[in-house]
Parts: structure tokens; C-alpha cells; sequence
């Protein structure tokens, strides 16, 4: 970081489009405001303090997989830099911090032994935030699945689904007295659905009744892990599931292509979902499917129910919806991120593109609210994350003017307002991400963050969306 004065670095005035002088869009005067990021993403310090691979550290190191052979160090070398990092957050006025904890830092090998350097880390960022009055938001799996349990088959052992309930119970006897919000999982459909069927995940595997298993396995995870977190929770904390949405959108609607939404939503969105709150896999989904084979024999008598656990809250990802048509053959298989799909067409994203080739459809982030407040009446929503990733320039003094992005942010922003006004409980939208990090297979290519960061350097630079956003939270209101 080259200067620690707030003005130079948060409080520049964003040459953007947006004129956020007539911000007059009031969020609920509890509303909380934050930003999010996940461990593999930005601590580097891969091999230190006990930590060993994880299947991330794996799947980086094994040619071809991630672009340019990047991998997970030094990231943002957050490790050796929370306390700076924590700092930066209570200058753009974070309320919330929403961060992932490493399992492999906790329980490093396969005779399950604490590692007391890895929760000691997470004990002194807790304290860091609490320390400028930043909420810590802490989710216990963000995809880094230690190595020794992949080697012991992953998520495709229901075994892994014990280990995390444990691992949990570790975690929330250490932060638990301070630490009041938790999510078990970040988005399981990428685990089990980019990890294992399509493969550009780790651990890498292209076997799709294999990844409707480690979906099982996944979800069996954090109802067991909410479970046993419950056991020694107090009535303050506040226990949910991170899943990643989709708006499906076809040009017609004719009963076909609504029967392509219907499939995309059920395998994106549904297929988690539903299990969570109560009802079960769906059953359309699951005859979807069924000619992949028999998944569900993975599913023991009283799992259900486990997955079933209630939940506080709910963490809802979004960032594009995803293009669909009917497709000419019904049989035809679908070649994508949906194992099982049938029929339908997975078509380009239209309009504006952010860097990552993602439609920006603030649109559709409004349906897909709305229509979850009334999916799920009574259970609070918060916005774990949502963000575009872009090209920054940095200019001649230094300065880093990301107009898309903040326009990317202000219009979802004001999705999320008029879900609210429609009558959905989101109760927080935490930006994604702080820091500009490692985003999986495409390495440092794409940037996410309101933070630029020089990986050369390591040197912090509040971009103009990030300023924006400090203004944003101090005002609790967007231009209309
Ligand atoms: C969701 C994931 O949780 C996060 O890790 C990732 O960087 C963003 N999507 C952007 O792809």
C-alpha cells in the first residue's frame, strides 16, 4: 500500500457515468453492506504453518488446467497482509467481511489433527475486524478440499461428509464466541457440477452420475455441519448455505422453450434448493436425469432430513443468467455445465459482456430475487455475492477508473432495491470481491475487485468502483 490517507485513496470522486450526487434509492436502514473473498483466492502462504495441497493446489499445478499455469501464490499474500487488508476495509466503511477458512490450514492430514497455526490465523483476522467494527461473515468450504481427502475419493465418499461436519465443529469452537454469521458451503453446484462433471474445476473429473453424487454428498455435508454447529450455537448465530443463481431466459415462450428454463433452473438452481428447504430433489429434475443412472442410490434413509436442517438465512451468488432454447433433438445431450441435460440449447450471453464474456442482466438479478421471496417466504436473503470482472487501466498518477464496473454495480444494486420493494428480505449485498485475485481456471486474468492489486508489488489501489462504494455505504442509497 503506498499511502494510508483515506481521502487519496477511497474518497476520490469516480469519473463514471453515474452521477451518484443524486443518490435518492434509501436501502432499509439496517441493510448491511460488505465485500467477500475466499481463502485459495487471496492468502498465498500455500505451504506455510502446516498447510498442505489442496485439490486447487493440485489441479494448478497439473498442465493445461489453470491459464497461463498460475496458481495459488502469492495470490494477494493476504496471509502475511490482513492486518493492511482489514485496515483498507474499514477505510471504504465495510460493515461486513464476508472470508472462507482453508481446511487444509486446519486439518492438514488424514489422522485428522488440528493444526493450531492455521486456526490461529483466522482467530487474529477475526479480531482484526472486530476491532474496527467489521462483521466477520465466515463460510467453511470455498472449494479448497484438502488433497488427502480427495485422494480418499472427495465428495464422491460420503465419508468427506462427516470430516466436514467435524472440521466444523472445530472452526466454530475457535471463532464461534465472536463470529455470529456462518455459511457452510459456497456454491456446490460449482464443486460437484464444474469439479466433476465438466471438469474445468478441481479435482477435474468428467463423470457425470458421478457429480450428481458429490451434489449429494455436499448437501448431506452442510446439514450435518449445521447440525453439529447448532449443538453449540447461541440464539445470536445465524447459520445458511452460499448456493450460485441463474435467471433462465428463452426468446419465446412457447411451452418448449419454457420447458428449457424450466430444466436449466431445476439443475441450477432447484436441485439445491428444494432439498434445503424441505422438499425433497425435485421430481422433474430427477426424471431429468435419470438416464445418466441410478445417483440416487447414494441417498440413505434420514438424509433428507439432515440436508433439511433449517437454515437463518440464504446466501444468494449471482452474476448472468444463463441463454436457453429449445434444442432441434430432444435427446440431444447438452454440452455444458449441466450433467444430464437434454433438449436444450445452451445459447451465447447477448448485450453487454463483461471481460469474462458473462452478460451483465440486471434484469433478470431482480426476477430471480423477487421470485425467490416468494419461493422462499420468511427466510432472509443476503447477497454473498455479486460483481463483473473488467480490464482495469492504471493511469499516469496511478489512479484505476473502472466506469463498467461501478455502472455493472449501481444497476444490480438497484435490482436488489426493487426486489426489496417487491417484498423480498434481503437484509445485506456484499460486493464481490474486495481484492482483484485468483478467479480458478482463468488464474490472475480476470479482475474482480474494487481493489486493484499489482501482483508484482502486492500495492493496494482503491479503484474508482471501490470509492463509489464507500460512498454508497456511507449514504445507504444509489441514484435512482
Ligand atoms: C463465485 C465464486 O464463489 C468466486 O470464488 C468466484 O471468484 C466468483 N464466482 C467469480 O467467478
Amino acid at each position: 500500500m503506498t499511502t494510508t490517507d483515506p481521502d487519496s485513496r477511497v474518497g476520490r470522486a469516480p469519473a463514471s457515468a453515474v452521477d451518484l450526487a443524486s443518490d435518492t434509492l434509501r436501502f432499509p436502514a439496517d441493510f448491511t453492506w460488505g465485500a467477500a473473498t475466499a481463502a485459495f483466492q487471496i492468502e498465498g502462504s500455500t505451504t506455510v504453518d502446516g498447510r498442505t495441497p489442496s485439490i486447487w493446489d493440485t489441479f494448478a499445478a497439473t498442465p493445461g488446467k489453470v491459464l497461463n499455469g498460475d496458481n495459488g501464490d502469492p495470490a494477494c499474500d493476504h496471509y502475511n497482509r490482513s492486518a493492511e487488508d482489514v485496515e483498507l476495509m474499514s477505510q471504504l466503511g465495510l460493515a461486513a467481511y464476508r472470508f472462507s477458512v482453508a481446511w487444509p490450514r486446519i486439518v492438514p492430514a488424514a489422522d485428522g489433527a488440528v493444526e493450531p497455526r492455521g486456526l490461529a490465523f483466522y482467530d487474529r483476522l477475526v479480531d482484526q475486524l472486530l476491532a474496527k467494527g467489521i462483521q466477520p461473515v465466515a463460510t467453511l468450504y470455498h472449494w479448497d478440499l484438502p488433497q488427502w481427502l480427495e485422494d480418499q475419493g472427495g465428495w464422491r465418499n460420503r465419508d468427506t461428509a462427516y470430516r466436514f461436519a467435524e472440521y466444523a465443529q472445530v472452526v466454530f469452537g475457535r471463532l464461534g464466541d465472536r463470529v455470529k454469521l456462518w455459511s457452510t458451503l459456497n456454491e456446490p453446484w460449482c464443486s460437484a457440477f464444474l469439479g466433476h462433471h465438466k471438469g474445468n474445476h478441481a479435482p477435474g473429473l468428467t463423470d457425470s452420475k458421478a457429480s450428481l453424487e458429490a451434489m449429494h454428498h455436499l448437501l448431506l455435508a452442510h446439514g450435518l455441519a449445521t447440525r453439529a454447529m447448532r449443538e453449540q450455537a447461541t440464539a445470536e448465530h445465524r447459520f445458511s448455505l452460499v448456493l450460485n443463481f441463474t435467471q433462465g431466459k428463452a426468446d419465446n415462450d412457447d411451452t418448449a422453450s419454457l420447458d428449457a428454463v424450466r430444466k436449466v433452473d431445476g439443475l441450477h438452481n432447484r436441485i439445491f434448493l428444494d432439498p434445503v428447504l424441505g422438499r425433497g430433489y425435485p421430481a422433474d429434475v430427477v426424471d431429468d436425469v435419470a438416464w445418466l443412472g441410478d445417483w440416487q442410490r447414494v441417498v440413505q434413509d434420514g438424509d433428507l432430513d439432515v440436508i433439511a436442517t433449517p437454515i437463518d438465512f440464504l446466501g444468494v451468488n449471482y452474476y448472468s443468467p444463463t441463454r436457453v432454447a429449445p434444442a432441434a433433438d430432444p435427446e440431444a445431450v447438452s454440452d455444458g455445465p449441466f450433467p444430464g441435460l437434454r433438449g436444450v440449447d445452451l445459447l451465447d450471453p447477448r448485450g453487454e459482456l463483461t471481460s469474462f464474456g458473462w452478460e451483465q442482466n440486471a434484469d433478470a438479478f431482480a426476477e430471480l430475487l423477487t421470485r425467490l421471496g416468494q419461493d422462499a417466504p420468511g427466510l432472509p436473503i443476503v447477497i454473498t455475492e455479486n460483481g463483473s470482472a473488467f480490464v482495469d487501466e492504471v493511469d499516469e498518477l496511478g489512479h484505476v477508473d473502472d466506469p463498467q464496473r461501478l455502472a455493472f454495480l449501481v444497476d444490480h444494486l438497484r435490482a436488489v432495491h426493487r426486489a426489496i420493494e417487491a417484498g423480498t428480505d434481503i437484509r445485506g449485498y456484499l460486493a464481490w470481491s474486495l481484492l482483484d485475485n485468483f478467479e480458478w481456471a482463468e488464474g490472475y486474468s480476470q479482475r474482480f475487485g474494487v481493489v486493484r492489486v499489482d501482483y508484482e508489488t502486492q500495492e493496494r489501489t482503491v479503484k474508482s468502483s471501490g470509492a463509489a462504494l464507500a460512498r454508497i455505504i456511507a449514504r445507504n442509497s444509489i441514484p435512482a
